[in-house]
């Protein structure tokens, strides 16, 4: 196994490369991508439909495999990976958050919740200990025996969040998590992430969304399969020097 030499960094892209080949067709959906986001961080990756965004949270996220180049997850190198070694380490250190909510809808909000630690082999009583903690934290103990159906969008994107947390990742992946909610709602849910990024878990959010990428400290903005930019939102460097 290789380590990352700094291993405050949980995620590490360097020179990742990702073609997708459509028969003779070729779709360079990320080019010589390179950022590392430390433990703590809450980080937007942003641009345009078609820019790559999805793509890099796939590499993120180790749901696919780049063409070329590294990528560091938690200061483990993945690319000599198996694919058995890479789902114990996306089981381990990642939670994801899409924006169609993907809640199983033959189960309640409870068992939704659950679920996760189910696969992770946790016994029932303590499964269930673990989902109410975490349902808790994002305001739906009065909804555990909905179904998804009953719930608003914003309710069951909350539902989605607490499903990521339970198992207790070091990272949070967001696809468009405000995609499919109103603005105010939307608000509520970024909020969210925000108590939940104090608590020190580390945060990306994908969006098209400008709005939310000025509302994360640290903004990676991506045009046409490449880094374009990747800088502190100027706000947030204000409110440190305020602090110092
Ligand atoms: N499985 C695939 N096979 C072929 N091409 C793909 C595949 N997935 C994505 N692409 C192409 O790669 C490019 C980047 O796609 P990606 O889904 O990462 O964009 P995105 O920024 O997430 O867009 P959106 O905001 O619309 O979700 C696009 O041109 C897309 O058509
Ligand atoms: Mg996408």
């Amino acid at each position: 196994m290789i380590e990352n030499p700094s291993s405050k960094e949980v995620i590490s892209l360097v020179n990742v490369n990702k073609t997708y080949f459509m028969g003779e067709n070729q779709v360079h959906a990320l080019q010589n991508v390179s950022f590392s986001i430390k433990e703590g961080e809450l980080v937007s990756i942003m641009g345009p439909s078609g820019s790559g965004k999805s793509t890099c949270m796939n590499m993120i996220g180790c749901l696919d495999r780049p063409t070329s180049g590294q990528v560091f997850i938690d200061g483990k190198g993945t690319f000599e990976m198996t694919e058995k070694d890479l789902s114990v380490l996306r089981n381990r250190t990642v939670g994801f958050v899409f924006q169609q909510y993907h809640l199983l809808a033959t189960m309640n909000v409870l068992e939704n919740v659950m679920l996760p630690l189910r696969y992770k082999g946790i016994p029932r009583s303590e499964r269930k200990i673990l989902a109410l903690e975490v349902l808790e934290k994002v305001g739906l103990t009065d909804r555990i025996s909905h179904y998804p159906h009953e719930l608003s969008g914003g309710q069951k994107q909350r539902v989605s969040i607490a499903r990521a947390l339970v198992t207790k990742p070091k990272i949070i992946l967001a696809d468009e998590p405000t995609g499919a909610l109103d603005s105010s709602t939307g608000k509520a849910v970024l909020q969210l992430f925000n108590e939940i990024n104090k608590e020190g878990t580390t945060i990306v959010i994908v969006t098209h969304d400008p709005g939310i990428g000025a509302s994360t400290k640290r903004c990676i903005r991506i045009l046409d399969g490449k880094v374009a930019d990747d800088k502190i939102n100027s706000s947030f460097e204000a409110n440190e020097v305020h602090h110092v």
